[in-house]
């Protein structure tokens, strides 16, 4: 990894995050300040009550230096204790505080994605970076403000105070340290690609996850649960397996720790034992040095278990970074027009590709105008683009060649937001959310009165059904919508859309699950309550299309021609043949 990627990776891009909970992430360090001077000043008292002072009460029978000595000993300890809680609690709250911020910017960022961002990073590696990866970041900060500080000023005072007893029994540390310090870099290095694996494996879980429990209903019908349960079971063994490689070298740190430790405590007592012998160093001085020697080193380890930890974290950082930086593929221009004036629809020599490839169009030359209020048909074989055409009037994608205007306007020109409201789309593969049907309506518009989404449901045919649930608009709708029929959710998303009084209105394969009865009966209703709305009509059924101001053939991405039912039945070769084929199973 180049320095340049590693200070880009770094959690301190991600500090502005913080927002009001950079006051407990920078208390925090100050406070475990105060832990470590307590702390390494205990150990010293230790020494004065050993070497001096019991024998001193030894001598003279008398308690009150043991009683001082030990009373501060007592006291520093509550205290180091008390910096200790206010520590802990300080940077709890600065790093969830932070966790929370940034699972937020990412969400809010999400939100902006155009449909192509979000093809890009696929749902279900998305959930993971606002999940895990956060999780992973929050961790490692909170430890950051609890050590950062700590750990070295505990090595500083603690080497400062050893030196100061013992220089000759410190100069062990010179062969701890570096030893310590090799170990601590071989086993980082050899790490760092093995959590990147596993990471990546997490994505692939999640996925796992997500599209079982998405298409639950279809793995049952499909009698797929073995199935299912084996690429899980597969998929969580992976995870199983990575984590335990990149584990198996992590842990060499607490044998290598143990031994360098337990090294040092031996050295120190053989070689500082001879000088006890000798009458050079008191007991108390002894015990005190192993405490220091022993601070020292578990101050290494605690930096030790910091870096790692920053390490493990740079792959998560780096993801969660990828999503902050992505620009929107679809953004607001500067100065943006938030007026549509009316529903005219203009493709002039459209192409598009979702690849954004000019060499590999899905719609090629697309030249057709649509004037406001006119109902267009769109029709044409499985494949052959109609979703992706009408993609482009709400820019959900932006077209790649040529230009798309809408109400004589550049859809690239208007306020995304304006331009949205003023085009409802049903879409093909649509969705309801959980809560009650009413909610639900009042997507199309926040303000809807009762009367407003009656009459909008009976545009549509919704009301009748509804109202024949017991809890009739207050019915609760199940996670998608699953406990209302295909045709009925159909209905309700067209009533949802009808209530936002759109200027276009696109209609994407809308009722392909309502009768033909009730389907005319919708058509009805459009064309006498929206008459001054555009309104593009998708269907397989010819039926659909047929009583349409104009309709459009697309054929492989390409318009293969324009006309009222009557002109295409006697022109368009297409049109006739899926007349013909439709009309025989009728008969
Ligand atoms: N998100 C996407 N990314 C890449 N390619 C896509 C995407 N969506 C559709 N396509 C491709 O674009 C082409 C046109 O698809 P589109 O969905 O517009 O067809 P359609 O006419 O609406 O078909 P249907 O009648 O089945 O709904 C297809 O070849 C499809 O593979
Ligand atoms: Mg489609």
């Amino acid at each position: 990894m180049t320095r340049e990627k590693k200070k880009k990776d770094s959690i301190l891009n991600l500090l502005k995050y913080a927002g009001k909970y950079k006051w407990p992430l920078i208390f925090c360090p100050m406070v475990m300040i105060g832990e470590v001077a307590m702390e390494t000043y205990i150990p010293k008292l230790i020494q004065r009550l050993i070497d001096e002072a019991i024998p001193y009460s030894a001598q003279s029978g008398e308690m009150s230096q043991v009683l001082i000595c030990g009373g501060l000993m007592i006291a520093m300890a509550l205290i180091s204790m008390g910096f200790g809680m206010a520590g802990s609690y300080l940077g709890a709250k600065g790093g969830m505080g932070f966790g929370r911020n940034l699972r937020q910017a990412l969400f809010e960022k999400i939100q902006r994605f155009s449909f192509k961002n979000i093809d890009k990073f696929s749902t279900a590696s998305l959930v993971t970076r606002i999940t895990t990866d956060v999780n992973q970041t929050q961790n490692t900060l909170i430890m950051l403000v609890r050590m950062a500080f700590r750990s070295p000023i505990m090595f500083l005072m603690s080497l400062f105070y050893a030196w100061q007893m013992n220089p000759s029994l410190t100069s062990i540390l010179f062969i701890a340290v570096p030893l310590l310090a090799l170990g601590i870099v071989i086993i980082m290095r050899n790490a760092f690609p093995r959590f990147q694996i596993m990471m990546k494996k997490y994505d692939i879980l999640n996925r796992e996850v997500q599209e079982n429990l998405i298409a639950i209903r279809v793995v049952k019908a499909f009698v797929r649960s073995a199935f299912e349960k084996k690429k899980f079971g597969d998929a969580a063994d992976d995870v199983t397996g990575a984590q335990r490689s990149a584990e198996k070298v992590v842990l060499w740190n607490g044998p290598l720790m143990q031994i360098l430790m337990y090294g040092c405590i031996v050295s120190v007592l053989w070689f500082g034992g001879q000088q006890i012998i000798r009458g050079e160093m008191g007991v108390g001085a002894l015990l005190t040095f192993i405490t220091y020697i022993t601070q020292i080193l578990m101050a290494l380890m605690m930096l030790s278990f910091l870096f790692v930890s920053i390490v493990l974290s740079r792959a998560s950082i780096s993801r969660i970074l990828e999503v902050l930086n992505e620009e929107p593929d679809i953004a607001n221009p500067e100065t943006a027009a938030t007026e549509v004036k009316d529903g005219e629809i203009e493709f002039d020599h459209v192409g598009f590709s979702y690849a954004g490839d000019k060499d590999n169009l899905v719609l090629q030359d697309i030249n057709l105008h649509i004037k406001a209020g006119e109902t267009i048909g769109l029709i044409g074989a499985t494949g052959s683009a109609k979703t992706s055409l009408v993609s482009l009037i709400p820019r959900l994608y932006d077209v790649t060649t040529g230009t798309l205007k809408v109400g004589g306007r550049d859809v690239r020109d208007y306020d995304l937001h304006a331009l949205r409201d003023q085009v409802a789309m049903v879409l093909q593969k649509n969705v309801l959310f959980s809560g009650s049907i009413k909610e639900n309506l009042r997507w199309g518009d926040e303000k809807a009165t009762d009367e407003e989404i009656t009459a909008a449901c009976q545009a549509a045919a919704a009301d009748e059904f509804v109202r024949s649930f017991p809890d009739g608009y207050e019915t609760d709708l199940g996670q998608g919508g699953v406990n209302v029929s295909g045709g009925q959710k159909q209905r309700l998303c067209i009533a949802r859309a009808l209530l936002k009084k759109p200027k276009i209105m696109i209609l994407d394969d809308a009722t392909s699950a309502v009768d033909t009865a009730t389907d005319s009966r919708i058509r009805e209703a459009l064309r006498s309550q929206m008459a001054d709305t555009t309104k593009i009509i998708i269907a397989q059924r010819i039926t659909s299309v047929m009583d349409a101001d104009r309709v459009v053939v697309l054929d492989n991405g390409k318009i293969a021609d324009v006309g009222t039912h009557d002109e295409l039945m006697a022109r368009c070769d297409i049109y006739r043949d899926v007349y013909l084929s439709q009309q025989k199973g009728v008969a």
